[in-house]
């Protein structure tokens, strides 16, 4: 009932959206990823779908069923996410970065599974660094409104501010770490150039009503 009486705070904005881990592959069988459940970003998706927006949602290996009335790109990689993100990208009015993309790969994929060799000899593997998504999109001279997350073990304020200054987006979503992976709640700090705002813990779907509050907000004074 109350939904029903909300005004569409995102009607006419396209978003674009980035969710759960990614999945660097080592081989055939065998990869790395991290610890995301994509529950917070599924939750903003479905959000913004209910305040009008059009929303596109791109998101990494998870188990969660796709929001009604969502376009979602399903991908592994950081670099398979990257070319899903560019290729939605004309048109959007609101980029939101919700995924733990890893920050490094294998640099090379074996072509076959790594077998034991029976000498008890470990493989060594290199590294290379994965594109900045965020920082890619919001260094585009097209680019929508970029809201940027950061996961933090500790000085949360801190990091979330120097993140924002390093990536080049208006608006940083911060959130204390490990505690809150995979979990049904969370609390948030929002950092812009006004300082910051803490949303208080709730449940992620509320966390994510709220958010998309926040953000068409500074959406709509920005267009205004
Ligand atoms: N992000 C991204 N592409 C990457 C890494 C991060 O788009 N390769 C985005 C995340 O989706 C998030 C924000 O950037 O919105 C911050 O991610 P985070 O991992 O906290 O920041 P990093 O710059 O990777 O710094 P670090 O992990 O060292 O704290
Ligand atoms: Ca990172």
């Amino acid at each position: 009932l109350v939904a029903h009486f909300t005004p569409k705070r995102l009607a006419g904005q396209r978003v674009l959206i980035t969710a759960g881990p990614t999945f660097e592959a080592i081989d055939p069988v065998r990869g790395i990823t991290n610890r995301s459940s994509g529950k917070m970003g599924f939750a903003i998706a479905q959000a913004a779908q209910r305040a009008g927006a059009e929303v596109t949602l791109v998101a990494g290996p998870v188990h969660l069923p796709t929001p009604a009335g969502v376009r979602r790109i399903d991908v592994q990689s950081a670099l398979q996410m990257r070319d899903a993100v560019l290729a939605a990208l004309p048109g959007q009015t609101l980029f939101i970065a919700t995924a733990a993309v890893a920050d490094w790969r294998p640099a090379v994929c074996a072509e076959h599974k790594i077998k034991k060799d029976g000498s008890g000899t470990t493989p060594t593997l290199a590294f290379s660094e994965n594109p900045d998504i965020l920082a890619t999109v919001a260094a585009r001279p097209d680019a929508p409104y970029c809201v940027g997350f950061a996961a933090e073990s500790e000085k949360l304020l801190e990091h979330a501010q120097a993140k924002r200054a390093r990536k080049g987006v208006p608006l940083i979503v911060a959130n204390l770490g490990p505690a809150t992976f995979g979990q049904d709640d969370n609390a948030l700090l929002l950092v812009d150039a006004e300082g910051a705002r803490e949303l208080p813990r709730a449940s992620k779907t509320a966390l994510a009503a709220q958010l998309i509050e926040e953000i068409a907000r500074r959406l709509n004074a920005r267009q205004a």
